[in-house]
């Protein structure tokens, strides 16, 4: 299986190579692929992979999809397309034949992940668009575009539809400490799409916010709970509240794969915490002193509150979340 490196970029293309699941859950881990969207697709790959090795090798194909499944799901807690992802796999390999057919079946399904992520992007970049007037400069945070998911991107998708719908949008992509996905994927894809956009210091916010020079914050999610709380990247939250103190519109884009309707709210969901390492190194370079004690929470929840609207393929949900979308993640599963 191979993957682009995303810690690799904005200064190298560099593929990554898994051969076994275990290479794909330690990906996963060291988010040389990463996005909520983007892991699921992947762990997907990862199980029919595990299946291809083990029927390979003569041994129980079944088996070894069950021990990856485990593994993978363990590889990040906190969005839940992992595990959407995985449960779904495991579904189609518990009601399969064995052996190769396993395998063939398993791969099938990663690829009907795959397409249906594209075209859920295109959708949410489609009814998003629709949101946003001419000449708008819109914020973003983290990274959400193509490599955050099987393709086109979620927050970052609704900023290519509305640029290439030509609304004349202006961007902001705040840089994301600590790993800096903003300053390096975002910025890397606003420039491959030809996207007007200039990348800020996370701090920078609160103060383009207050001279009104922020139309709309648009970010995406990694889990939504069933009452409309996002788990989103560190600092999302923070964001939300000064758009609630500046009267701006706070939008959050995600497909219905992050919509995890067993999990009542935010409080339920469980946040990752990273190596201190993330934070005490900047590009490799220590910056703080050893010794030094440090707290690392990767998501931060933002209370359905402070949320304008949540974008997803199914329909544009409003508040009260807990209706809007049980509505559209309903219909979005029987469809
Ligand atoms: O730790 P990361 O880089 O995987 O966190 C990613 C985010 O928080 C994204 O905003 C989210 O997954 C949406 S990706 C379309």
């Amino acid at each position: 299986m191979r993957l682009v490196d995303q810690t690799r970029l904005p200064h190298e293309t560099v593929v990554a190579v898994c051969a076994t699941a275990a290479d794909v859950a330690s990906a996963i881990r060291t988010l040389r692929v990463r996005g909520a969207p983007a892991i699921g697709v992947t762990a997907a790959y990862g199980l029919a992979l595990a299946a291809y090795r083990a029927a390979e090798a003569g041994a129980d194909a079944l088996a070894a999809v069950e021990a990856a499944s485990g593994l993978l799901r363990a590889a990040r807690p906190t969005a839940v397309n992992l595990r959407w992802a995985v449960d779904r796999l495991l579904a189609v390999a518990r009601g399969a034949p064995r052996g190769a057919a396993l395998a063939e079946r398993l791969l099938a399904e990663a690829e009907a992940i795959a397409a249906a992520d594209v075209a859920a992007n295109q959708a949410i970049g489609r009814l998003g668009a629709a949101m946003i007037g001419h000449g708008e400069c819109i914020l973003t945070y983290c990274h959400t575009g193509g490599l955050a998911t099987a393709g086109y991107g979620t927050a970052f998708g609704i900023l290519r539809a509305a640029h290439e719908a030509g609304r004349g949008i202006r961007v902001v992509a705040c840089e994301t400490r600590p790993v800096l996905q903003g300053a390096r994927l975002t910025a890397w894809e606003l420039l491959q799409h030809g996207i007007p956009g200039v990348l800020i210091t996370d701090n920078v916010a609160g103060s383009l916010m207050a001279r009104g020079e922020v139309d709309r914050v648009i970010v995406g999610a990694d889990r939504i709970a069933r009452n409309g709380d996002v788990a989103n990247k560190i600092g999302t939250y923070a964001l939300a509240v000064l758009a609630r103190a500046h009267g701006i519109p706070f939008v959050v884009a995600a497909p219905t794969s992050t919509v995890d309707l067993a999990t009542p709210d935010g409080a339920a969901i469980p946040i990752e915490e990273r190596d201190a390492h993330e934070v005490t190194h900047l590009a490799g370079v220590r910056v703080a002193p050893e010794g030094i004690a440090v707290r690392n929470p990767a998501f931060d929840v933002t209370p359905h509150r402070l949320i304008t609207a949540i974008v997803t393929e199914a329909g544009v949900a409003a508040p009260p979340y807990d209706r809007s979308l049980a509505a559209l993640a309903g219909a979005a599963v029987g469809s």
